[in-house]
């Protein structure tokens, strides 16, 4: 089985002899795998990463190109890797979708195994904390971006997308707004925080929640201090003070137990069609997807219920997915989900190592806790 190694620009290629062997198409090799490590005459079985060997016709394997910089003092040689088709993300967006990606922050990022894998297979980063208010504003005018920073260079540095989360949330909220009672002032208090957030990251952050979890399981609007002091009104607030700081930057609302055609699903449609028709700037919908096991059969009804809703740039998405005890199967069936709705322009996985996980207990992310490949991970980019 081989070890993963570590290090950036390092080409790390597997290639076990091939015999001809009919097996084709199909896996070949990788950790966890424990079938045919052969293929047909004619195809070859090509690494793909340490964990995942496909047969391809004739020799298939990536390439890698070195160019030489020569300055007047020294020579430098900088290996250039193509992109690795193969890839988690690579794979989803072969498929047409924008990106699969996964969340992070310092604590997760500065892990070197976490860091490569997300190099390697993830195009997207969503901010697991440091963008929330608390982080951002724990007193009023008071920010700190030192988090959020941080994985905002991250990303930047290594070619990801980012999703920016959350600018309005009635969690992780400082005492400070929870404690105001006055509309005036909380408008303009979110105004603020909105503006600040996304104008900071403006061109850097392509999609913003910033509208999170402002419903009940029924469908009707969370009792917080946006909704008791604002009624629906702090989400007109929220979006349209987002728009304004940066008119090409997607926005979205995001929720939970949006996994089947329930109660909720229909009351953020009816209410984002509402809001959208009145001129409120909603341009995406994301489905966080904290799923079990066994619980995926009603999720592609659900999307199409969500894509169904006006949204102006025609998003429906995957935010914060993980399934408790990750069969694969149920990665299957969202990963399918998704690639069967237009609208759903990409997966994020909410974290990389099981170890990191909220559910850290329960087995639900892509990677064991010692960052190795899970079953469903292998499905996953077979099946891809
Ligand atoms: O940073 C402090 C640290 O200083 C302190 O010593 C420690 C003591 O408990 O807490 C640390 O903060 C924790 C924070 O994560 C950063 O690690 C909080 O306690 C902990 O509650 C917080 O959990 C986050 C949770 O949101 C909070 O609601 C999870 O990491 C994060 O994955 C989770 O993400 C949410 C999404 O934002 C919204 N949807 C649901 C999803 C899962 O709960």
């Amino acid at each position: 089985m081989p070890s993963r190694v570590f290090g950036v620009g390092v080409l790390r290629r597997w290639s076990p002899k091939c015999p001809n062997i009919a097996l084709q198409p199909g896996q070949c090799g990788g950790m966890y795998w424990n079938g045919p490590t052969t293929c047909v005459a004619g195809s070859t079985c090509v690494y793909s990463n340490d964990w995942y060997s496909q047969c391809l016709p004739g020799n298939s394997n990536p390439t890698t190109t070195t160019t030489t910089t020569t300055t007047t003092t020294t020579t430098t040689t900088t290996p250039v890797t193509t992109p690795n088709t193969n890839s988690l993300d690579q794979k989803y967006k072969a498929h047409g979708k924008e990106y699969w990606g996964t969340c992070g922050d310092q604590g997760t990022l500065g892990q070197a195994q976490c860091a490569q894998i997300v190099r390697d297979d993830f195009g997207a980063l969503t901010p697991e904390n440091s963008m929330k208010w608390d982080a951002t504003e724990p007193s009023r005018n008071g920010f700190s971006f030192g988090g959020a920073d941080y994985l905002v260079n991250f990303a930047t540095t290594n070619g990801k997308l980012i999703r920016g989360h959350t600018l309005v949330w009635h969690s992780q909220l400082p005492s400070w707004v929870s404690s105001i009672r006055d509309s005036a002032t909380l408008t303009t208090v979110i105004q603020n925080h909105a503006t600040t957030l996304v104008t900071r990251y403006k061109n850097k952050i392509a999609k913003w929640d910033v509208v999170n979890e402002m419903f009940n399981e029924d469908g009707t609007v969370r009792s917080s201090v946006f909704s008791s002091v604002l009624s629906t009104s702090f989400v007109d607030i929220a979006f349209k003070a987002a728009r304004a700081a940066d008119p090409s930057v997607k926005l979205y609302i995001n929720d939970y137990n949006l996994d089947s055609v329930n109660s909720k699903v229909n009351g953020l449609v009816n209410l984002v069609t509402q809001k959208v028709n009145a001129g409120v700037p909603i341009d995406g919908i994301g489905s966080q997807a904290h799923l079990s096991a066994g619980q995926t059969g009603g999720f592609l009804a659900a999307l199409q219920k969500l894509a169904s809703a006006p949204v102006t740039e025609g998003t429906a998405i995957v935010t914060e997915l993980d399934i408790i005890n990750a069969a694969s199967n149920d990665y299957l069936a969202i990963s399918n989900a998704c690639l069967q709705v237009p609208k759903c322009v990409g997966i994020t996985s909410w974290g990389v190592s099981d170890k990191d996980s909220w559910r850290s207990q329960n087995n639900p992310l892509l990677f064991n806790g010692s960052f190795q490949p899970k079953p469903a991970y292998n499905a996953l980019i077979a099946a891809l």
